[in-house]
């Protein structure tokens, strides 16, 4: 039964909630992947369907399930609007376990803050909660925004561990001091 505290998994920043999708995030899921500007860089995460959105939305629930963690929500306190998605992948980097950095807001959000003020918030989480696993984020070259959240998120950029991404050539950013490439 519930004490009225919020659900592990939900998490606050100054002005931010950031909660676990649920079902009636489709409609967001949609909107914000739909939009040709979110995807510029990653042409391969553009989605023009509902039926597309909805089957992205059960992969995040799945990964929810299965980890315990994924991607949030993100919303101001005082609103319902969805202003963008920030989470966690457990992905592998040249072999290794990492977890993929991931964020993606609504246009009309950008340049407030918040995808830096959202990505500090699931970084140190995570750098609580699975401390064994790297972080990592995989930006284009050219998305300079990303690289900044990256930054703002407190990942370094780590040259060496550079890789081709489903989108071309990935910049690869990380919270460890130094992730091994095998052979290095
Ligand atoms: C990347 C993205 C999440 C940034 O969102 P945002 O809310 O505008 O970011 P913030 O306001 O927190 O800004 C973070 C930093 O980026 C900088 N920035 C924002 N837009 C920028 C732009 N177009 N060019 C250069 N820098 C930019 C800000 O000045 C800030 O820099 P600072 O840390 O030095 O102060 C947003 O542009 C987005 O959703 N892009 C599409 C999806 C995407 O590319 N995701 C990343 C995939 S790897």
């Amino acid at each position: 039964m519930s004490d009225g505290s919020p659900p592990a998994e939900e998490l606050r920043t100054a002005r931010l909630s950031l909660r676990r999708p649920t079902e009636a995030d489709v409609g967001a899921i949609l909107a914000i992947h739909r939009d040709p500007e979110t995807c510029a860089h990653n042409p391969s995460d553009a989605l023009a369907r509902f039926e597309e959105a909805e089957l992205l939305y059960r992969r995040w629930d799945k990964q929810w399930q299965q980890h315990g963690y994924g991607y949030w929500v993100v919303r101001r306190h005082d609103s319902a609007q969805q202003l963008g998605f920030c989470g966690i992948k457990p992905m592998e980097l040249h072999g290794s376990p990492v977890l993929n950095l991931f964020y993606r807001f609504a246009t009309s959000a950008w340049g407030q803050g918040f995808a830096g003020e959202a990505a500090g918030a699931v970084t140190a989480w995570a750098s609580r909660q699975v401390p064994d696993i790297p972080l990592i984020a995989r930006v284009r070259p050219a998305n300079v925004a990303s690289q900044r959240v990256a930054v703002r998120a407190g990942l370094r950029r780590a040259q060496h561990l550079d890789t081709e991404g489903y989108d071309g050539f990935d910049w690869i950013y990380t919270s460890a001091a130094r992730t091994a490439r095998p052979g290095n």
